[in-house]
């Protein structure tokens, strides 16, 4: 069995693979022939959004590739000022172009706010702005509809408005910040959890130098990273690691001859909160603006 069979079934009961590759690249211009690798290596699930501008690298990659569109799950998001009644299908339609292909497999809102904590506008740009993705859904244009950094209260008032059930939510998943109340939420009401930063980036000392981790990859001749990679899987969230070296891309595709133990879960799950990137989604709106050049 190749990794490929490996699957999550979602509330619409398609399939994904467990594991995808994310494309957000902010240090490396070469975005193409990371991905290229990607494919090669046989990820099919990629993660993209207008903010990252690697949605054309993407749609060039699997267009060059020769491989059936349908065999790939793409998904991308709109960014925080592309909400709105009338942003939606602006953004939709630029990241079609970029992408090069005539549907998107999960259209997703970035964030779900525009403003802090003190704004209670934000349950009506939220529902505004899933409304008319609905739209696209109906048109066919978009095939499943997806959140980023939604939290239980962001969740529910989706649930509670909207038509189309969201199929995932983004969320920052690794261990130190495995967002339990938000995944448990995720998970009751049949949305699948996909973690970014499944890597915690790669912090110096929380990751790589903590003991717990240590101790799990010697127990299993693994690195680090595959036993984050392993818990995120065993937990029923979608890791996207990014991985721009090519040992990397294929290493992160080595974690289906092991499995960890209910208590290492459990130890991991629990382990004191750290590597937090910083942004909660309610009170630290990102400032980045898209590139209007982005086309
Ligand atoms: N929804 C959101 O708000 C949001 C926010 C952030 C990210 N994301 C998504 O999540 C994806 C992944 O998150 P991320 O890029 O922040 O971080 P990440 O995947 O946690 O970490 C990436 C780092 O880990 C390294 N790495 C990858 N595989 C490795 C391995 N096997 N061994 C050692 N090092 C390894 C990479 O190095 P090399 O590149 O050198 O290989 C890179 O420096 C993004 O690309 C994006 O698609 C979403």
């Amino acid at each position: 069995m190749s990794f490929t069979d490996k699957v999550f079934t979602l509330n619409d009961g398609s399939t994904v693979p467990v594991i995808g590759y994310g494309t957000y690249n902010e240090e490396f211009a070469d975005n193409l022939r990371p991905i290229r690798e990607a494919i090669e290596a046989g990820y099919r699930f990629f993660d993209s959004a207008s903010l990252y501008e690697t949605e054309k690298y993407l749609g060039t990659a699997i267009k060059e590739s020769g491989i059936p569109r349908e065999d790939f799950i793409v998904e991308t998001k709109l960014w925080i000022d592309e909400m709105g009644k009338d942003g939606v299908r602006k953004a939709f339609e630029k990241s079609l172009k970029r992408l090069q292909m005539d549907y998107v497999d999960i259209y997703m809102i970035h964030w779900p706010r525009q403003t802090g904590a003190m704004d209670e506008d934000w349950k009506k740009l939220d529902i505004e702005t899933y409304s008319e993705m609905e739209k696209l859904v109906r048109e066919g244009k978009v095939r499943r509809l997806g959140l980023s950094n939604f939290l239980p209260h962001h969740l529910n008032n989706i649930l509670e408005n909207c038509e189309i059930k969201p199929v995932v939510d983004q969320l920052e998943f690794h261990p130190g910040y495995s967002q339990e109340a938000a995944v448990a939420f995720c998970m009751e009401n049949n949305i699948r959890p996909i973690a970014w930063s499944p890597l915690g980036r790669g912090r110096e000392n929380a990751i790589i130098g903590n003991a717990i981790l240590g101790k799990l990859a010697e127990k299993y001749g693994k690195s680090i990273q595959q036993i984050n990679l392993r818990f995120a899987i065993e937990k029923g969230v979608l890791p996207i690691p990014k991985a721009t070296s090519r040992e990397h891309i294929l290493a992160n595709l080595e974690i289906f001859d092991f499995e960890l133990t209910r208590d290492e879960v459990w130890m991991l799950s629990a382990m004191p909160q750290n590597t937090w990137l910083g942004e909660h989604p309610d009170f630290d709106i990102p400032s980045k603006k898209s590139n209007p050049d982005n086309i």
